[in-house]
């Protein structure tokens, strides 16, 4: 489970995201891993396309489907999708 990913705004879009993420992956993989999952709200397009990102260049599938819907968060805060990414192998 990933949770929270963020990187300095004056550092973004230069693959640091991806980097870390494609490392905590390797470190999983190694102790026996095989999905990761996160949750994004629909209107991140950056860490939508982020785990997007992942998911392709790992050669793993992604399926996005409801977890949170907006109504837990009385008005606060949009609902959060779950994406899980994998097989990693
Ligand atoms: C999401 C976030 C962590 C991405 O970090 P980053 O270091 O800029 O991401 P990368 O440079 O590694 O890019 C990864 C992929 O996302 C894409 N991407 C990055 N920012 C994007 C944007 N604003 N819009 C569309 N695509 C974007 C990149 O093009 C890349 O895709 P590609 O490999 O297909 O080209 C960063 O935007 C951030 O800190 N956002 C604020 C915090 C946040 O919303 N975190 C997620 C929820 S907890």
């Amino acid at each position: 489970m990933v949770w929270q990913v963020g990187v300095d705004s004056a550092h973004r879009g230069q693959g640091v995201a991806s980097s870390l993420l494609q490392a905590v992956v390797d470190r999983a993989v190694s102790q026996g891993a095989r999905w990761l999952e996160t949750t994004i709200t629909a209107d991140n397009r950056a860490s939508i396309a982020l785990f997007s990102a992942l998911a392709r260049n790992r050669g793993a599938r992604l399926s996005v489907g409801g977890l949170f819907g907006d109504d837990l968060f009385a008005g606060s805060h949009i609902a959060e999708d779950l994406y899980r990414i994998g097989p990693f192998v």
